[in-house]
């Protein structure tokens, strides 16, 4: 891996470039409300630093306020920044850091952003980790959830959840067929007759569910086939996707200042924004540029077969068990009254599960 000191473009094309380098630098000579969005994920926090610089939960804050500065400034007033953040565990106990709060809680307090909505973004192929927790002494549970803060430096970010609509619920489809008689909630809430016109599809909720699971891309050949390392913490294109739709218009200046492989990049070519990804790491550039040299961006994959109806199609949709479905008729046993503090000895269930 090469680090650079200087920024350089690395590659472009007519919308956008990959710069190498420090994003605070690059950003530094860019004019104060020149950017309508910046969606990134930064090197979390981490307990265990991975090899692309995470710094520690500890000292994260103060590191990330000068981006966080730079942000502001370069940023529209009606402009929006959205940050993916994982959590990380406390070392050897089983408690969670706050770095992620702080973090927040440091951009609106100390340099003035605004919280225009918090979102969760849901993994459902992540792993249950960690195992000694989890697994072995099961007093946590999986951790599945990354946060997505929806930052902006005005309250009035231009948005518009229109773009982003999902198909309706089957329950919400039989009611939208059957009618829905007005009456008050239980909540005191006045649900009116409103709420069963068909809009054609449904306002999402602020979690989104979406694997990441990327297996067979273009990009992932393109590293195979020169002998790059892929990038080892990508987001799938779904989450930054989400933000683009909803929060820029074609030919608007997105930036992702920790860009890593480039999906930021990838997405706006084919939602025609114009783009800037900067990253220190040349080799993961090495590899973005795959992302763009086919002459044709990778498309979201909307289930298996071509011919159908992605509404329809059950390999488009994930299914959680509604949380109870198990609880009747348990034996609970007894719980461990130490918290879990002494390992347990192994049981045939804990090795199978
Ligand atoms: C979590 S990864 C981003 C992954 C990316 N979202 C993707 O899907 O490929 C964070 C990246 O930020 C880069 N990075 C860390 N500090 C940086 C800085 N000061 N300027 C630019 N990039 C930086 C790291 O090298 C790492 O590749």
């Amino acid at each position: 891996m090469t680090d650079t000191d200087k920024p350089q473009t690395y590659f472009k094309t007519k919308l956008g470039s990959m710069v190498l380098g420090d994003a605070l630098d690059v950003m530094a000579k860019w004019k104060a409300s020149s950017i309508d969005l910046i969606v990134t994920s930064p090197p979390f926090g981490l307990v265990r630093k991975k090899d692309y610089g995470n710094k520690a939960a500890n000292e994260y804050v103060e590191w990330f306020k000068q981006f966080g500065e730079e942000f502001k400034r370069v940023l529209k007033d009606d402009g929006s920044l959205v940050i993916d953040i994982g959590g990380s565990w406390i070392p050897g106990q089983p408690t969670r850091s706050l770095y992620h709060f702080k973090l927040l809680i440091m951009l609106c307090d100390e340099l003035g952003f605004n919280l225009a909505q918090e979102f969760y973004w849901w993994n459902p192929s992540k792993l249950p980790t960690p195992a000694e927790w989890v697994n072995i002494r099961r007093v946590r549970v999986k951790d599945a959830v990354n946060c997505v803060w929806w930052l902006s430096p005005t309250p009035w970010p231009k948005a518009s959840n229109r773009r982003i609509l999902q198909p309706y619920s089957p329950s919400m489809r039989v009611l939208l067929k059957n009618g829905y008689q007005a009456k008050k909630r239980p909540s005191g809430h006045d649900i009116s007759t409103k709420f069963s016109i068909d809009n054609g599809a449904a306002i999402p909720p602020n979690l989104l569910a979406v694997a990441n699971t990327e297996s067979n891309s273009y990009y992932l050949r393109y590293c195979k086939e020169q002998g790059l390392k892929p990038h080892p913490a990508r987001f799938p294109a779904e989450v930054p996707e989400f933000f683009i739709r909803m929060l820029s218009d074609k030919s608007d200046k997105v930036l992702d200042p920790f860009a890593g492989s480039c999906v930021t990049g990838e997405v706006c070519e084919r939602l025609k924004r114009k783009w800037t990804c900067v990253e220190l790491v040349e080799e993961y550039l090495q590899g973005a540029k795959g992302r763009f040299m086919n002459g044709q961006v990778t498309k979201v994959k909307n289930g298996e077969g071509k011919d159908k109806d992605p509404v329809e199609d059950s390999s488009n949709y994930y299914r959680i068990p509604r949380t109870g479905i198990l609880w009747n008729g348990q034996d609970e046993g007894s719980l461990v009254e130490d918290g879990g503090q002494a390992r347990p000895s192994k049981t045939k269930s804990d090795e199978e599960s």
